[in-house]
């Protein structure tokens, strides 16, 4: 009895912090490994000299760089390998191989995009929650649940609309993505936009508005507002974009889903007027 109620300690204080996913079937001996670490440092210590340079080093010994310098290797990858891809298909591919995100060893899968890439309208999100991670599709839980109300009432669905997020890999516990991780894969999410080439943006939350906008100012005073965004790709072109409140935040403050319900009506007024 005694053991039981100390192994469900032991899982609270997992979930309690932000642990709430099993990726490996086998069990890690995590002191073992700790305990064998002092004797390869050593090794490594002494034949770092002869080694290959730093930058050619796989990404797995990244956290020993100057955390500037992984950087910017990561997003110089990311910047090529977007570059060059010619259609969506290559982007998946290119990200699905792209093991320079730290958060893509946690994820279970890349989760890329859903719905019709012909669409007149492409959503972007923050990054895949826990469902959204194990089925590899974006916005399929209960936020999705609720984004996807909130376009039926205004006639839209999933295969009338592009969804996908700043992010394809899921932070660990949910948290919010940092400015590193975020700024790595940015190259990813504008070659997106440039394959895509809606004729308009819903930035669905804060994170995917401030930072492909580029601005400062929080949610609530970006929501309901058109935006300019530039598009550089072999056609280059503004797209109108619209930021709106991230399902998650409504579910949490449905007194907002008034200024929400303004907002759709908006999109779908210029949507009209686009027809
Ligand atoms: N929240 C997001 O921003 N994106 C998802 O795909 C799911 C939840």
């Amino acid at each position: 009895m005694e053991h039981t109620a100390n192994h469900l300690a032991a899982l609270n204080f997992y979930i309690d912090g932000g642990v709430d996913e099993v990726i490996g079937s086998k069990p890690v001996d995590r002191f073992a490994e700790s305990k064998a670490v002092p004797a390869e440092a050593a090794r490594t210590s002494v034949m770092a000299p002869a080694g290959p340079p730093v930058s050619s080093q796989p990404s797995s010994q990244s956290s020993s760089r100057p955390s500037g310098q992984a950087q910017t290797e990561a997003e110089a990858s990311a910047r090529t390998l977007a570059a060059g891809a010619s259609d969506l298909a290559t982007l998946r591919e290119v990200m699905m191989g792209f093991d320079l995100c730290p958060l893509k060893k946690t994820a279970a899968n890349t989760v890329f995009g859903a719905g019709n890439p012909a669409a007149r309208v492409m959503l972007i999100g923050e990054a895949p929650g826990a469902d959204e991670d194990r089925q590899g599709k974006p916005f399929v839980g209960v936020s999705g649940q609720l984004l996807d109300r909130m376009l039926a009432s205004i006639g839209l669905d999933r295969s009338s609309v592009y969804i996908t997020n700043m992010l394809a890999w899921r932070p660990p516990g949910n948290r919010k993505p940092t400015l590193e991780e975020t700024t790595m894969c940015l190259p990813f999410i504008r070659r997106h936009i440039e394959l895509v080439a809606p004729k308009i943006l819903v930035f669905v939350g804060g994170t995917s508005a401030t930072t492909l906008l580029e601005r400062r100012d929080g949610i609530t005073r970006m929501r309901g507002r058109w935006f300019e965004y530039p598009s550089n790709g072999d056609q280059p072109m503004t797209i109108a974009a619209m930021p709106i409140f991230h399902p998650a935040y409504l579910l949490r403050n449905p007194s907002l889903k008034r200024q929400a319900w303004i907002d759709l009506l908006a999109i779908k007024a210029r949507l009209q007027v686009m027809a």
